[in-house]
């Protein structure tokens, strides 16, 4: 496993703004090398990220929710998993994690597996490896979650809610009216990345790098370019190399409320290795990115496309914090999480082996109607809006839940006090993938209520 101080040999000023972001770098590979694409005949195969990209997935599950809610497919580009598609058998899954492993040693949380060969196959010390908690299991991971926890309490966001509510309203108030412009580009990145920079004391100018890392870091379809491992690779050295600069840097100050000082000064860090330490300042990056971006314009497309339920939002702002949680129902950032079997099992009556990868499909247990009636219809006065499942359940439960549900509220609060009505008023392009589901591009124009 290399060190942090072999990751900062990486230039000190990253080339971000003339290299191609991840999306960019495996569209370009899959042009190149069509014979590459990976292939997928099955149609409960939702690992294929065309039916997320077109926006078609919802039949699908809904087929399998009323067919077979639990139910295996082989041979995929991903090899064979679990659809895990009901909110019952996700929130049963979730609630044994230590039959239902999150741990890296097993695949991890993402339906791509590691590619096992060519790790096992370089020196260790060559592995560039970051260990992430969400990813690992009891009792390492109760032990790092409490190092970030204390960043994300009440009294946390109450410190923080005027720093981002400025940040919001100074955005908000700089937008284009009667001009049409991307959402996703303007506000949706910009209002996520700001956020992390203040929970980061991030160099301001620099933000936009959080945005282009993050993106090489959670891509789960870069597994299926291994060619692109390398360029992947030299992307997390240059943030490692950043990150260490500023590691030194707060490490030489007193302690201050920003989440890198905070681990830096608390007791739990001495159990933590550089690499560890770095792992978990990635997932804090990821966790916090395309997950509030892609509701930040998920939010704009629903309300867009429910003009009844974006009048009520405008008559009655009393109904934002649960417009909040329906809106992330609705659009669920993160489709998937994975878990490995630690033992046979049986799961509702399914024959679960040793070693099987079960795919926790929280864009389908949102839309399940058992729980959710008309589910496919965004309702902001949804009484139990708030039983999604999209920041999972049980010990891995999203550790940000709060900072995001923090920053959704007060964008809508932001657009409500300037009696902002936001229009679809052009492309609308999806990410191509079958782990975050969000936009890529979303064209509006803002008019007033
Ligand atoms: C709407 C926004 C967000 C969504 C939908 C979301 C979703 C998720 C989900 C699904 C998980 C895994 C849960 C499980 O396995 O049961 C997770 C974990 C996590 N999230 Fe979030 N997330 C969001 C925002 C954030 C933010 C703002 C941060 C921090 C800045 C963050 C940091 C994390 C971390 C550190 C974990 C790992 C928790 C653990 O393993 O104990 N997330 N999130």
């Amino acid at each position: 496993m290399a060190t942090i101080a072999q990751a900062a040999d990486a230039p000190e000023k990253p080339q971000w703004r003339t290299s191609p972001t991840a999306s960019e770098a495996l569209d370009a590979f899959f042009r190149e090398h069509p014979e590459a694409r990976p292939v997928h005949t099955q149609r409960w195969d939702v690992s294929r990220s065309d039916i997320y990209v077109e926006d078609t997935w919802g039949p699908i599950f809904a087929e399998m929710r009323a067919q077979e809610p639990i139910n295996k497919v082989t041979g995929t580009p991903y090899g064979d998993y679990w659809n895990i598609t009901s909110h019952k058998a996700i929130q049963h899954v979730e609630s044994l994690p230590d039959l239902y492993s999150s741990s890296w040693e097993y695949g991890g949380i993402t339906i791509s597996d590691p590619d096992w060969e060519k790790m096992l196959a370089e020196p260790e010390e060559e592995r560039f490896q970051l260990p992430m908690f969400i990813a690992m299991d009891r009792p390492k991971h109760t032990g790092q979650r409490r190092t970030v926890a204390p960043a994300f309490t009440p009294a946390e966001m109450v410190r923080m809610e005027q720093d981002i509510r400025m940040r919001t309203a100074e955005l908000l108030d700089s937008l284009p009216r009667g001009e049409v412009f991307d959402w996703v580009d303007k506000v949706s990145i910009e209002l996520t990345t700001g956020m992390l920079a203040i929970l980061f004391d991030f160099p301001w100018e620099d933000r936009r790098l959080l945005t282009f890392w993050s993106d090489w870091a959670g891509d789960v379809e870069l597994s299926l370019a291994r060619p692109l491992d390398d360029e992947r690779r030299s992307v997390l050295h240059e943030m490692a190399a950043y990150f260490q600069q500023l590691w030194n840097q707060r490490a030489n100050e007193d302690p201050k409320p920003d989440l890198i000082s905070m681990m830096i000064h608390s007791p739990a860090m001495n159990q933590m290795s550089p690499m560890e330490f770095m792992g978990n300042l990635v997932l804090l990056i990821v966790g916090g990115n395309d997950t509030t971006r892609n509701t930040m314009s998920g939010i704009i497309h629903a309300l867009d496309k429910f003009p009844d339920q974006r009048k009520l939002f405008e008559q009655r702002p009393e109904l934002i914090p649960n417009a909040v949680q329906e809106c992330i129902r609705y659009q669920t950032p993160l489709a998937h999480m994975r878990r490995t079997a630690t033992e046979d099992s049986d799961l509702f009556g399914h024959a679960i082996k040793k070693g099987d990868k079960l795919i926790l499909w929280y864009l389908s247990a949102n839309r399940d109607e058992q729980v959710f009636d008309d589910a496919d219809k965004l309702d902001i006065t949804r009484e139990n809006a708030r039983r999604h499942l999209a920041f999972g359940y049980g010990i891995h439960r999203c550790v940000g839940a709060r900072l995001a549900e923090l920053q959704l509220r007060i964008l809508l609060e932001e657009m409500h006090k300037r009696r902002m009505r936001v229009h679809v008023a052009g492309d609308v392009e999806r990410v191509r993938a079958n782990f975050v589901h969000g936009f890529r591009k979303l064209e509006v124009e803002i008019t007033s209520f």
